[in-house]
Formats: C-alpha cells, sequence, structure tokens
C-alpha cells in the first residue's frame, strides 16, 4: 500500500485563516499531548502570522509559545511557514537577522521550516535555507503556485531541481489561493516527482472547493505528505479536514499512521473553542463556506473581495468588471508574478488605478516602483520595457539580492535596544515587529515589578 502522512494545521494556518490568529496558548494547551500521539507527519505551529499576533494582539511571547508547544509534543515534528528573505513579514531583512532568526527557531523547537519567496525567486530563499541545513533542521523549499503563460510544468519542474541542488530536504507545493485543481495538481505533483528525488509536500485551501480533489489527485499522482485542518477548524479558507482526507485516502488504499480515535478527540476538544469564536464575532461564518469566484476571474479570492472593498469605498463598484480585466494585463506588464500577497494587492489596486484614472499608469504605487527598481527580487519574465523606463527612466533595475544592498541588522537592534532585551530572542521580536515588541516588552517589565512589589509585600508581614 503506498504511504501518505498529514500535517496538521489547526495551530497555523487553520487559525490564521478563520480566525485571523487569535487562538490564544491557553485555548489549545490542554490538546498539546493528543496532538502529539495522533500520528501527523508534523504539527505547523509557528511562523507565518502567529509571532505577530502573539505580540500585537495576544500579550504572549511568540518564543515562550513555541517552547511550551515543544515541550508538551516531545514526538512531533513542530514545523513553521517562513517568508525567506521576508522572514515574517514584507520587507527584505539583512542576512546576519535571517540567519540568527532561522537558528534561534530551531533552538527553540523548530524541527522543519518551510521556505518560499512570494515570487519564486530562490536567491531569497537560499540563506534561509542554507542556515536551516547547517542546523541540523529540514529544509522544505516551497513553491508558490500559480497559473501564467509562463508557469508551466517545466518551469516548476525545474524551480524544484534547482531547490534539490540547493539541499533542500523536500519540495512543497503552496497554492496559498486554493486555486489548484485536481488536474493542475496531478500533474505537477507527477512532474515533480519525475524531476527531483526528494518528499512532495501539496499544500492548499478550501476556499473555492477544491482542496479535498486537489489533495486526493496529489496523493494519487505520489505526494507525500498532505496539509489538513482538524475538521472543525477546516473547510472555507482553511485547509481540507484531517478525519475526512484520512477517512477517503485509507478507503482508497493508501497507508497512514494518524490514530482516528485520537482524532476525534482532538475534534471534540477544539468544537467548543469554534463556538466560542463564532459567539464573540471572531470567526465570521461567511469564510467557512465555499466561495467560487476565483474560479471565474482567475484571481485568489482574498485578492477580489479586497478590489470590491475599495471599489465600494470610492463608490466605483460599478467599475469592477473593467477593473478585472484590466488586473491580468497590468500583471503581464509586470513580468507576471504570482498572485500572492502582496504581490496580489499590489496588482489589484495599480489595475483598479489605471481604471479610475481613465489612463495606465497615470498613478504608479511606491511599492510597485520599487518591484519595477528589483527590490522584491527577480520577475518570471521580464516587466514590459515600456513601464520600466516610464518609471526608471534611464535607471536600471537592481540584478542582485537586494539584501545584498542592506547593512547588517542584528548589531544595530541591539544597541538601540540596549537592557530593554534579555536574550537574542528579544532582538529578533523587536527587529520583527518593532513597535509590538517594545509594547510587550514595556508590559512583561511592568508585569514582573508587580510580582517583586507584591512578594516584598508578603516578605513585610
Ligand atoms: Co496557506
Amino acid at each position: 500500500m503506498p504511504k501518505i502522512a498529514l500535517t496538521e494545521t489547526v495551530l497555523r494556518d487553520a487559525n490564521q485563516s478563520l480566525v485571523a490568529t487569535r487562538m490564544h496558548f491557553a485555548d489549545f494547551a490542554d490538546v498539546l499531548p493528543l496532538l502529539d500521539q495522533a500520528g501527523f507527519y508534523s504539527l505547523e505551529c509557528w511562523g507565518g502570522a502567529t509571532f505577530d499576533s502573539c505580540l500585537r494582539y495576544l500579550d504572549e511571547d511568540p518564543w515562550e509559545r513555541l517552547r511550551k508547544i515543544r515541550a508538551a509534543c516531545p514526538n512531533s515534528k513542530l514545523q513553521m511557514l517562513l517568508r525567506g528573505q521576508n522572514l515574517l513579514g514584507y520587507k527584505h531583512y539583512p542576512d546576519d537577522v535571517v540567519r540568527l532568526f532561522v537558528k534561534k527557531s530551531i533552538e527553540n523547537g523548530i524541527d522543519i521550516i518551510r521556505i518560499f519567496d512570494a515570487l519564486n525567486d530562490l536567491r531569497n530563499i537560499e540563506v534561509a535555507v542554507d542556515e536551516t541545513i547547517q542546523n541540523g533542521a529540514h529544509a522544505s523549499g516551497t513553491l508558490c503556485f500559480t497559473t501564467s503563460p509562463v508557469h508551466d510544468l517545466d518551469a516548476f519542474a525545474k524551480l524544484a531541481k534547482q531547490m534539490e541542488s540547493m539541499g533542500v530536504h523536500s519540495i512543497c507545493i503552496k497554492d496559498m489561493a486554493g486555486i489548484m485543481g485536481p488536474k493542475e495538481a496531478f500533474d505537477l505533483v507527477s512532474a515533480i516527482k519525475q524531476s527531483v528525488k526528494l518528499p512532495v509536500v501539496v499544500h492548499t485551501h478550501s476556499t473555492t472547493g477544491l482542496g479535498f480533489m486537489t489533495l486526493l489527485k496529489a496523493a494519487e499522482a505520489g505526494a507525500d505528505v498532505l496539509d489538513t485542518a482538524i475538521s472543525s477548524f477546516s473547510g472555507g479558507t482553511s485547509q481540507p479536514a484531517t478525519e475526512t482526507m484520512a477517512y477517503t485516502l485509507r478507503q482508497m488504499g493508501f497507508d497512514l499512521d494518524v490514530d482516528s480515535k485520537k482524532l476525534k478527540q482532538i475534534n471534540d476538544f477544539f468544537k467548543p473553542s469554534l463556538a466560542k469564536f463564532l459567539a464573540d464575532g471572531t470567526l465570521n461564518p461567511v469564510v467557512m463556506g465555499t466561495s467560487t469566484d476565483a474560479l471565474v476571474y482567475q484571481i485568489p479570492g482574498g485578492m477580489l473581495s479586497n478590489l470590491v472593498a475599495q471599489l465600494t469605498a470610492q463608490n466605483k463598484l460599478d467599475q469592477l468588471d473593467a477593473v478585472l480585466e484590466e488586473t491580468p494585463r497590468v500583471r503581464a506588464d509586470l513580468g507576471y508574478p504570482p498572485l500572492v500577497t502582496p504581490m496580489s494587492q499590489m496588482v489589484g489596486a495599480q489595475a483598479a488605478a489605471n481604471v479610475l484614472a481613465g489612463e495606465r499608469y497615470k498613478n504608479i504605487s511606491k511599492e510597485i516602483r520599487s518591484y519595477v527598481r528589483g527590490e522584491y527580487g527577480r520577475t518570471p519574465v521580464p516587466v514590459n520595457a515600456d513601464l520600466q523606463k516610464k518609471i526608471l527612466g534611464d535607471e536600471q533595475p537592481i540584478t542582485c539580492r537586494f539584501a545584498d544592498l542592506l547593512s547588517p541588522g542584528v548589531e544595530a537592534a541591539r544597541a538601540e535596544l540596549g537592557s530593554r532585551a534579555s536574550c537574542d530572542e528579544d532582538v529578533l521580536s523587536y527587529i520583527a515587529f518593532p513597535p509590538q515588541a517594545e509594547a510587550y516588552f514595556a508590559k512583561r517589565e511592568a508585569k514582573k515589578r508587580a510580582v517583586v512589589r507584591y512578594t516584598i509585600e508578603r516578605v513585610d508581614k
């Protein structure tokens, strides 16, 4: 029987996609021993938006959260999502910051780092991949799935091959918008399996309703690991359900390690949690449904709702069709970037600007200017020459990695923080999200003082 494994995403992507990453550690602490024993390939539990959310909304130290998960799950591989040279954000960080971040993530308990770049520019993942390998962890080289005239099977297979020669331990196909269909998944997994000798992991979302079919065909093509979410936190903008996928795969003759009884207990644990998020408004039931507009327009659902919101705010919703026709033209002008954050927002906003101004590229955003300057990385094909000329004049776009132009950042941040940072992890929190980290440090200090005062008062008595 062919063997296949599941990665459980409830702690990271399901949490991020359904409830805006608002799960506290206390919300899932008690289920960690069960998750640890359920037979998953890995638990995706950190990175992505969890780090920002811990500091910004949850009053938690993200590093401490990771150490607690590590302690409660001694038998599991803990996995995180990392945006290559952007780490957990959107700007490019210098290499010393990327290396220290990766090293500390592994030291604090991460086993598998899924590393991607929004443009699939492998120069933007190579430092993070190298540091992951040097620290003895598993580097999962990740391809952002997209469709365009230049993103064919050959192009993706070639990228997989290049990642294999960088030393990654697995290849992940990341369909962040849930637009990869079953046939595309079957063909892509088959092509990558032919091109490399590494395990292939498939990540998608249920947004458009394709998810289950896509994962099943991926499995039939030989995928080794699939991402799923425990059923109460599955569906809609989250992943397909773990239990349903396990049931289906077993029926189709696959051999899986997950323990169905434990899955039921895990799901029973999360059911009231889901009800709580629904009751307090954190979870909008709309995101749990199936939204097929993305299939009609061939753009991610999130991008479509952004465009609708943007046009509604300007009282220009009647221009939606014109903007949706302009969107693929802007994307072509920009060299077919995958429509993932932040590119999806940038392309959508530029298409809207082109239509609303009645003139193409009359107004050009700061982000599009830096993109054309080459600061996001190498575009899949060159930017339209006229557009480049219009934005840069005679200036040439950079051809090196943007990070090559950045000065080291760790020492400078350490000096800025002084005694407010108690360890390298603090310095990294500050580099990643400065105001949020500073606010968190101040609160932590105040709490510490309150404890000291309380202790002294007790001693006085
Ligand atoms: Co995702």
